[in-house]
C-alpha cells in the first residue's frame, strides 16, 4: 500500500537529515522534515570570555548567584553566536549581533518545548525536569518546536517553532533592514524574530502577523517583557496586513509554494520580500523578491531555509486521491537513481519541485520487501497517479512501477534529464517574474529563458 506522507520515514530511511523547522506541511508534515542546508564548513570564530566572567570583587552569595546567571547567559550567547558564524561561514554582522544580545532567544521559549528524538519524531523537554537539555536547545543552532498538534494516532506535528538561529540571521541579512525600515513579518511564532526586527528597525516600524491567537498573545507579552513593542496582529498572514501598508520589507517565517498576491501588493516600490520556499517535492530554499520603481516584481531563489508552511485557517490534512496500487503494475527498468532526485542534493530536489509541481515523494521506512534495498514512493497530490521505485539488494538494479493517469516517474526522469542537459544549474540561476494577474513564471538565468512546460519535457 502507498504509505501516507506522514510516518513514511523511519530511522532506517535513507531520507536526508533535517535542519530547519522540522516537518512543515499540515498535509505532509513528516515528508517535509528533511530538506536541509548544511553548515558550510568550519569557521574559525573565536569564543571570547564574557566580560561578566572577569569580575574580581568579592560578592555576597546572593550577588554571586546573580552574576553566575548573567555569566551563564553571556557565555551561552557567545557560544550561540559562534555556532551561527560557523553555519554562515562568516561572523554575524554587528547590527544583528547587537539585536541577538538585546533580544535573547531563550526568553521567547516556553518551559515545555519539543526536541527531535532521533527517530523521526519529537519528545518533550521540560525546563524544570531537564534544565541542562532545555538550556542547550535554547542556545543551539537548531529549531526549537514550541507548539505541536498531536494527532489521534499519537503523531506529533509541529505548528510553531523558534527557527534555527543561523537561518534566521541569513534571512535577516538578506532582508536588509535598517533603522526606520517599515517591515511586515508573516508568522510571529514565539515573537523572537519580530523582536530582532524591532530592535533593528524600531518598534513602530514592525508589524508581525500570526494565525494562532494564543501564539500572538503570548508573543506580544514576551516582547513586552524584553522591552519591545512591535504591532502583533492575530490574522491570516496570507492576506498581509493592509492597514500598515506599504512596507519596505516583507519577510515570511513560514514557507510558500507561490508568493501570495497581497504580500506583493503591500510591498512598496523599491521594496524587498524574503520568504522560505516549498514545493510538494521539497521544502527548501529562500526566495528573495524585489519590486522595482515601475512595479515589476522579480524574484530569485537562494539555497538554504526549510520552514513549516503557511497554513490556511482551519486547514486539516487533505483527502488523499484513491490508491491506484502501483505495486500491482508491471516493473520496468529505469535509468534514474532515486537518490539523484530524492537524496542529499537539495538543488536537484528544488528543481524537481519546480518542474513537476504537485508531486511528492517518500522513502519507505522500515523493512523492505525481500530482495529490495530501498523503495521510493511518488504520488500526485491532485490525481491518483503513483509510482513505486525499487532498488534491488546486491545488484542495485532499479525498476519502477507506475499507475494512474500520469506516468509520474517518466515526468520526473524527463525533468531531471532537462536539468542535467542544462548543466545542472544551481538555485541562484533560477528566478521568477510575478505578473499583475497573480501568475508566476519561472525562468533560468533571464526572464527570456522560461522553463519548459510540463507536457513538453
Ligand atoms: C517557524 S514558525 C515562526 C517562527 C517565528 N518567526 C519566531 O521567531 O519564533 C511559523 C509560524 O507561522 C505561523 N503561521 C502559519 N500559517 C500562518 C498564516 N496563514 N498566517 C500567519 N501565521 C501563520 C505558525 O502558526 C507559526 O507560528
Amino acid at each position: 500500500m502507498v504509505p501516507t506522507r506522514r510516518g513514511a520515514f523511519g530511522p532506517r530511511s535513507p531520507a536526508p537529515r533535517t535542519r530547519g523547522d522540522g516537518p512543515r506541511d499540515p498535509q505532509a508534515w513528516a515528508r517535509l522534515g528533511r530538506c536541509s542546508p548544511h553548515a558550510r564548513g568550519w569557521f574559525p570564530y573565536r569564543v571570547l570570555p564574557h566580560p561578566d566572567l572577569r569580575c574580581v570583587r568579592k560578592r555576597s552569595p546572593r550577588e554571586v548567584g546573580h552574576v553566575n546567571t548573567i555569566a551563564a547567559e553571556g557565555s551561552a550567547m557567545e557560544q550561540l553566536l559562534a555556532r551561527v558564524a560557523e553555519f554562515l561561514g562568516r561572523p554575524v554582522s554587528p547590527e544583528w549581533e547587537n539585536a541577538f544580545r538585546a533580544v535573547p532567544r531563550h526568553r521567547f521559549l516556553l518551559d515545555r518545548i519539543w526536541l527531535r528524538d532521533g527517530h523521526g519524531g519529537y519528545d518533550i523537554c521540560d525546563r524544570a525536569a531537564q534544565p541542562t537539555r532545555w538550556w542547550a536547545a535554547a542556545h543551539a543552532d537548531a529549531p526549537v518546536v514550541t507548539h505541536v498538534l498531536t494527532e489521534a494516532d499519537g503523531t506529533r506535528c509541529p505548528l510553531s517553532s523558534a527557527s534555527a538561529p543561523g537561518t534566521v540571521v541569513a534571512m535577516l541579512e538578506a532582508l536588509d533592514v535598517r533603522p526606520g525600515t517599515r517591515v511586515l513579518e508573516i508568522g510571529t511564532g514565539t515573537g523572537w524574530n519580530a523582536g530582532l526586527l524591532a530592535s533593528r528597525a524600531g518598534d513602530a516600524e514592525v508589524v508581525t502577523v500570526e494565525l494562532d491567537r494564543e501564539l500572538a498573545e503570548r508573543a506580544r507579552a514576551t516582547l513586552a517583557a524584553v522591552g519591545r513593542s512591535p504591532r502583533v496582529v492575530h490574522a491570516n498572514g496570507a492576506e498581509g496586513w493592509p492597514p500598515g501598508a506599504p512596507y519596505e520589507r516583507v519577510v515570511a517565517t513560514c514557507s510558500v509554494r507561490r508568493v501570495p498576491r497581497p504580500w506583493l501588493d503591500q510591498l512598496a516600490p523599491g521594496g524587498r520580500l524574503v520568504t522560505p520556499w516549498a514545493s510538494a517535492w521539497c521544502a527548501y530554499g529562500t526566495a528573495v523578491v524585489e519590486r522595482d520603481e515601475r512595479g515589476i516584481v522579480m524574484g530569485r531563489w537562494r539555497p538554504g531555509g526549510s520552514y513549516m508552511p503557511l497554513r490556511a485557517p482551519g486547514a486539516r490534512p487533505e483527502e488523499r486521491p484513491p490508491d491506484t496500487h502501483p505495486e500491482r503494475a508491471p516493473a520496468e527498468p529505469t535509468e534514474l537513481s532515486p537518490w539523484a532526485v530524492a537524496g542529499e542534493d537539495y538543488q536537484a530536489q528544488f528543481v524537481m519541485g519546480l518542474l513537476v509541481p504537485g508531486v511528492w515523494h517518500a522513502w519507505e521506512a522500515g523493512n523492505q520487501r525481500a530482495g529490495t534495498h530501498a523503495t521510493l514512493w511518488v504520488r500526485a497530490e491532485n490525481d491518483p497517479s503513483a509510482a513505486l521505485v525499487e532498488v534491488a539488494a546486491g545488484t542495485g538494479h532499479t525498476t519502477v512501477r507506475q499507475s494512474g493517469p500520469r506516468r509520474l516517474w517518466d515526468e520526473i526522469s524527463a525533468a531531471y534529464g532537462w536539468w542535467h542537459a542544462a548543466g545542472s544549474p544551481d538555485m541562484p540561476r533560477f528566478g521568477f517574474t510575478c505578473g499583475g494577474d497573480g501568475t508566476t513564471t519561472a525562468w533560468l538565468d533571464t526572464p527570456e529563458r522560461q522553463l519548459p512546460e510540463p507536457t513538453t519535457r
